[in-house]
């Protein structure tokens, strides 16, 4: 008796297991400010990149491709939007019964006001046949990029901007929401505000913490408005945003600086949105990538190994803390909404994977209540100001002839999933 409820799986029986994508990423032929960004500048990014990524124990595999101007520009993407039912079979292939992906706003209202209905009418049935295998949607409204109409009147730096944003919102809820289960608004604001205002590194290339506050405040604002408009429509829905949380410790536990600087950079990285909205969310979206040790006043001072081959330190156990510390102060659905790495040769995919495994296992059985695990990413795609070298796909895609081939990892994962 006792024996057979040690083996019983933790995992609830209606768990999503899924693998998340995000428009601008996949798709190819996506016309909004990240693109105008890239094409500008592709040449400047490839000259710089000896000097960024030199160190990292990646570059002489991804040189060549760093250093090539293409490399910067999401052109065709990986044709997802043209190849999307023959990726929602290799979803059905990976045993994966839930997929995230984000809505492209610059297709559905490419001109101020005016509803391209066409592209309306596919994400419609894009939905639909995510359904009719029997895969979970979940709608991500938000995914950072924007029509250039949206930015040239300023984005979210200006508050009444909001209200386009909102409008786009009530289209997005009338025509795909009305029987969806799960929605996110919005991608982590956190990522998004910094690196957009404050340290400059993606458009609009601001570096001013007054900027990164208004933009903060103002994702703050659009969420609870878009909460309540989806709400009207659907009130079932399940809604939330996707938070990027990251497991913040002190290299010295017990010296006071760090302890200090632990602490304020949890509370504004990883709970100050989240404290926010905590009245306008039904479940919890997790991105998880990071776990930072923070030594003297804000100095991250990570283990040298093992990194992966974007350089980041790899401490995928990490999650299990942070599962705990969101659940006891908000006490709502978890779902890990994005969770993965660059690994080009496939060499800690499957480590990754089964540590996370572990540590959602231990948060569950301390009651936290996980119901899903997303993993990012379905496909091999563009990221970001980094460009198509960095390979988070459980499936490799060959942008020479759009082939997708199912990673090992995934294969094993697969698998996996099937036993818990
Ligand atoms: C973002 C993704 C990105 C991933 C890996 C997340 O912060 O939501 O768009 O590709 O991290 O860097």
């Amino acid at each position: 008796m006792e024996r057979k409820q040690i083996s019983k799986s933790l995992f609830p029986k209606k768990f999503l297991w899924g693998a998340s994508t995000a428009s601008h990423q996949v798709e190819g032929g996506t016309f909004n400010q990240w693109t105008v960004w890239e094409l500008s500048q592709a040449s400047e990014l490839s000259k710089s990149a000896e000097n960024i990524y030199k160190d990292f124990p990646s570059w002489p595999d991804i040189k060549s491709k760093a250093e090539d101007p293409n490399n910067y520009v999401s052109g065709m993407g990986v044709d997802h939007y043209r190849r999307y039912k023959e990726d929602f079979d290799l979803l059905k292939e990976l045993n994966l019964n839930s997929f995230r992906f984000s809505i492209e706003w610059s297709r559905i209202e490419p001109k101020e006001g005016e509803w391209d209905e066409a592209e309306v009418e596919h994400y419609r049935t894009y939905i639909q046949e995510l359904k009719n295998r029997d895969i979970t949607p979940i709608l991500n409204i938000w995914h950072w990029t924007m029509p250039t109409w949206f930015t040239d009147k300023g984005g979210f730096k200006n508050r009444k901007n909001i209200q386009y944003f909102t409008r786009f919102v009530d289209k997005v809820a009338k025509e795909f929401c009305g029987d969806l289960e799960y929605v996110i608004t919005i991608n982590e604001p956190n990522v998004y505000g910094s690196l957009s205002y404050l340290t400059g590194e993606w458009p609009p290339q601001e570096r001013s913490f007054v900027s990164f506050f208004k933009v903060y405040l103002h994702l703050v604002i659009a969420h609870k408005k878009s909460y309540k408009i989806l709400k009207t429509v659907n009130p079932k829905l399940n809604i939330g945003i996707a938070a990027q949380l990251a497991n913040i410790q002190a290299k010295r536990p017990h010296n006071v600086i760090d302890g200090i600087s632990t602490k304020l950079m949890r509370y504004f990285w990883n709970w100050w949105f989240l404290r926010r909205i905590r009245k306008y969310q039904d479940f919890l979206g997790i991105n998880y990538y990071f776990t930072d040790y923070y030594a003297g006043l804000f100095k991250r001072r990570n283990p040298k190994v093992p990194l992966n081959d974007m350089g980041w330190y790899m401490e995928p156990e990490g999650l299990y803390p942070i599962l705990l510390r969101a659940f006891t102060r908000y006490k709502k659905p978890i779902i890990i909404t994005e969770n993965g790495l660059a690994d080009h040769e496939d060499q800690f995919r499957r480590w990754w994977i089964e540590e996370t495994i572990v540590a959602m296992e231990r948060a569950l059985s301390e009651g936290v209540d996980i119901i899903g695990y997303l993993h990012w990413s379905l496909l091999d795609n563009f990221e970001w100001d980094k460009g198509w070298w960095p390979k988070f796909g459980l499936i490799e895609v060959d942008r020479s002839n759009m082939s997708r081939t199912i990673r090992p990892s995934a294969k094993w994962f697969a698998e996996k999933i099937t036993k818990l």
